[in-house]
Parts: structure tokens; sequence; C-alpha cells
């Protein structure tokens, strides 16, 4: 097989209306118009096999980004280069054949790469002691998958996140050959806010789990970046349909993303594709992704892409309407192919309740006073429990029990409830649920790796448990995750 190099640095696209009619990110209150595609039927069209080599080298890097005012920080990156994102993209059917070097001395002694929403053999999963052995500073480790969904995703480690998110230690994974007619452009908004003083990058970085930010809804970042800039614009072209790749990779915000100024509409979630739904807006909880297709203005006219959670809006990012004007007619977007995700048989699934629930606060378990982490990297402090059971912090190579056993190839309903005051995103490695109902309102049907579940409601999520191994169940707002909201699934 021929090998390649594709490894993106930075970003290809040139840098130059009413909030809450959808409750929890995924009620949808009546269609306010509809689009001629009312179920995906085109499935994805894998292109020749071949691998595309990858290196990624985590290492600590200075890094002067645009929103660091001339500034720069102790950043940790896949590559070097003032760059942020970094983005890795193939072809649907190509393997990406990615090999890490643990260049981080200290703090990052329990890297792996955890490629976050690729349904992957679990040996490819990156948890360190659940999947693989941590990559040792100075060593090398190959990933090698061909992902099963074209799509929009992510990679982090998994060991110590808080602080590797924090310093932006995360990756961009496109898998392409989703689309049924192309877009007139693409653009990834990635968003993520940083932890420094009021006073701008110049004081360096702020702790980036703090205890009252972990028992409450996290510790937040005052610098608040699409792509590494604050509130950047994007030339994109007049009269365009353009798909936008909202990324969330901040380990704590929950924005609620709108859009002002143009039609839009959700072609993704997640990265899998469900028929064109007109866009109001959508609660975008960490890890979590969104392809909208929006229609740009006429030449000069901008678009907003804002957080409506907040006291007044903010303007994440202003797309420019740049060119002549196309003509492309009435609104009705392309749709994405067809997921080729198992559809759970809800008749004969299992019933599972999970309950996410604080534990009395701030509890030690075990652990011997300053080391900060435990095996799967949790803190020394509990705060949070899934189904009453805390992540226990023991000695290196101790697993808790599984959640649960599953069987594989039987489909499960995973009811998830949240009995805390605080949203949690909940993830779910090497499958992707379909989500179901909700107790606060209908849902709009899609695919998702991470769900948000707001507190008192209760989610349902049904999957087909057809990856066999060990597979990890925790919240993503990370500083829950370290500090007792995480656990492990076995499916066999
Ligand atoms: Cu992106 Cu286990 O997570
Ligand atoms: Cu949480």
């Amino acid at each position: 097989m021929p090998t390649r190099r594709r490894f993106t640095l930075g970003l290809a696209a040139t840098a130059l209306a009413g909030a809450g009619a959808y409750a929890a990110g995924r009620v949808f209150v009546g269609r306010a118009a509809a689009y001629s595609t009312a179920e995906l039927s085109q499935t994805a069209v894998p292109a020749p096999a071949r691998e595309v080599a990858v290196s990624l080298m985590p290492a600590p890097r200075a890094t002067a980004l645009p929103a660091f005012g001339g500034h720069a920080l102790p950043l940790w990156s896949f590559a070097p280069g003032d760059v942020f994102p970094n983005v890795v993209r193939l072809r649907f059917g190509e393997t990406l054949v990615a090999t890490v070097e643990n260049g981080i001395p200290e703090g990052q002694e329990d890297l792996t790469v955890h490629w976050h929403g690729v349904r992957l053999p679990n040996a490819e999963d990156g948890v360190p002691y659940l999947t693989q052995k941590p990559i040792p500073f100075g060593s090398r480790f190959t990933y090698r998958f061909t992902p099963p969904d074209p799509g929009t995703y992510w990679f982090h480690t998994h060991c110590n996140t808080a602080e590797s998110i924090g310093r932006g230690l995360i990756g961009v994974l496109i898998v392409e050959g989703d689309e049924t007619r192309p877009y007139d452009a693409d653009q990834l908004l990635c968003l993520k806010d940083w932890r420094v003083g009021t006073d701008g990058a110049a004081g360096g970085f702020l702790p980036f789990l703090t205890d009252s930010g972990a028992s409450k809804a996290g510790t937040f970042g005052a610098l608040r970046t699409v792509n590494g800039a604050v509130s950047p614009r994007f030339a994109l072209p007049a009269g365009g349909d353009v798909r936008l790749r909202l990324i969330n990779v901040d380990p704590t915000r929950v924005p609620e993303i709108g859009i002002e100024g143009a039609e839009a509409a959700i072609v993704a979630v997640d990265g899998a594709g469900i028929p064109p739904v007109p866009f109001k807006t959508w609660r975008l909880g960490p890890a979590m992704r969104l392809d909208l297709v929006v229609r740009m203005p006429p030449t000069g006219g901008e678009v907003r892409v804002v957080d409506y959670f907040a006291a007044e809006p903010v303007v994440l990012s202003t797309l420019v309407a740049t060119g002549d004007t196309l003509a492309r007619g009435a609104f009705d977007p392309a749709p994405l192919v067809r997921p080729a995700i198992p559809e759970p048989d809800l008749g004969a699934a299992e019933r599972m309740p999970f309950v996410f629930s604080a534990t009395a606060a701030g509890a030690a378990v075990g652990g011997a006073d300053g080391i900060p982490f435990g095996p799967l990297c949790a803190s020394e402090k509990t705060f949070w429990a899934i189904n009453r059971a805390p992540w226990p912090n023991r000695g290196h190579a101790v697993l808790p029990p599984p959640l649960a056993d599953l069987k594989r190839g039987r489909s499960y309903v995973f009811e998830l409830a949240n009995v805390t005051p605080h949203v949690h995103p909940i993830h779910i490695h090497g499958h992707t649920w379909r989500v179901v109902k909700s107790s606060a309102g209908p849902v709009i049907p899609h695919f998702a790796d991470t769900v948000l579940v707001a507190p008192k409601e209760r989610v349902e999520v049904a999957f087909v448990a057809d990856n066999p191994g060990d597979w990890m169940l925790h919240c993503h707002i990370i500083e829950h995750q370290e500090t007792g909201m995480m656990g492990f699934l076995r499916v066999a």
C-alpha cells in the first residue's frame, strides 16, 4: 500500500437570531420549515485503501496564538508552530497510521492518544492501563485504524486531561467523504477557552483544576477563542452554502450556539449525518460536534456565530460574505450520507439505569498524599459518581470492576439520569448511541457519542454493543471525570 503524509498544520480557510427554541440542546419545537431531504439514502463510498502516515510529537512549546496578544504561553501541542488546532484530514476508506512520540517530560507520564467518537478496535482507543500501557517520555507508539464512519472527530490524551487540554493538547480529525454534493466552503470552528487572568495572557496560565470548580460546573477559562483567536472573522463565499464544523474542545464550557444573520440547518451531530433540520440553537457541551450548513448573505453581508448562554450573547466568530454572490436558489441544504452505525433493536433491548450523582463533598478515596493522579488519572479528591460508585484512586494497574457487563451483539437502552444541579456531557467510547428520548421534551432523531444531560433530566440512549473490549463511560467536563464521574463497560 502506498504511504503518504498528510498532516495539515493549521487551517485551510482564510482568516480574515433568536435563542431558546431548543431546550437542553436537543429538543425540537415544531418544524419551522422543511427541506426536501426527509431521509438519508446515500451511503459513503470508500476511497481506495491506503495508509495516511502522521507523526504526532506532543511536547511543551511556547506558542503565541493570535488570542494571546503577542505573548507566548507554555502550551503542549502535537506539532511545532503557532497554530491551533492541528488538523489531520483523511478520506473515508483510508487507514490512519499515527505515530506518537511522547516529548512531555513532566506531568504527562501517562500519555496516550484517544480518538474521540471513532468506533475503532479497543487496542487503538488510547486509554492508559485500560486499553494500553502509557507511552513513556521519549518513546513511541503507533495507532493504526480505518475509521468506519466519515465526519468530524477530534483527539486528546486520556490522563491528566484537565491540564493537557488546558494547555491546548488536542487535535481535530476530519474524515472526508460524507458529502452527497459539495458545499461551497468548509469552515472549522474549534471552540476553546484559555485559563488566563482578566489581564490576558501576560500573567500565564491559572490552575487548570480547582476544588471549587471541580465540585461545581468546572473551572472556566476567561479568554474565549475560536481556532485560537478572539472572535475571528472568516471570509466565505457570498450566497454560498457553507459547511461549519463546530467542535467544542473546552474541558468545561457548555455554550448555546446560535446563528444570526443567515438561515442554517443541522446536517450532522457528533460526526453522524441527519436529514437537514432547521437550526435554532444547540447546547454544545465539551467534546460535542455540530455540523451546520449556513446560507451566506450577498456580498459584504455578515453572519454571527454566537453563544446565547451568557448574560449578553457572545460573538464567537463572524462570517463575512466575500466575492460575487452565488445564485443558489431557495435554501435547501444538501444532506450528508447515511451513517453506517448499527440500529439498536429497541423492542429487544435490555434497559440499564445510570445515575450521575455527587458524592459526599470532597471525600478522599485512598491514594497516597502528594500523588495527584491514580491509575486512570483520577484526582485524589472525589466529588462525583456513576451509580453511586466514584472512580477509585488506587495503585497502578488496579482497575475497579466494570459498571456493566454487556453481551456482544446485544441492543441496550441506557437511562442516563442526572440527579445533580449541573449539566453533564456523558461520553461512551467505541460505540455511538442513538438518542431516543428525553424527559425534557421531544428530541431531534440523531446519533451521538456525547450527550448532554441537564439537572433532573433523564435521557435514553440506545445502541448495539458490537465492539468487544473495555470502554470508558464518563462525563466530558474533565474535572468531573477526574474527580469520580468515570467508569467503564465491558463488552464480551
Ligand atoms: Cu473525549 Cu474518554 O474522551
Ligand atoms: Cu459532569
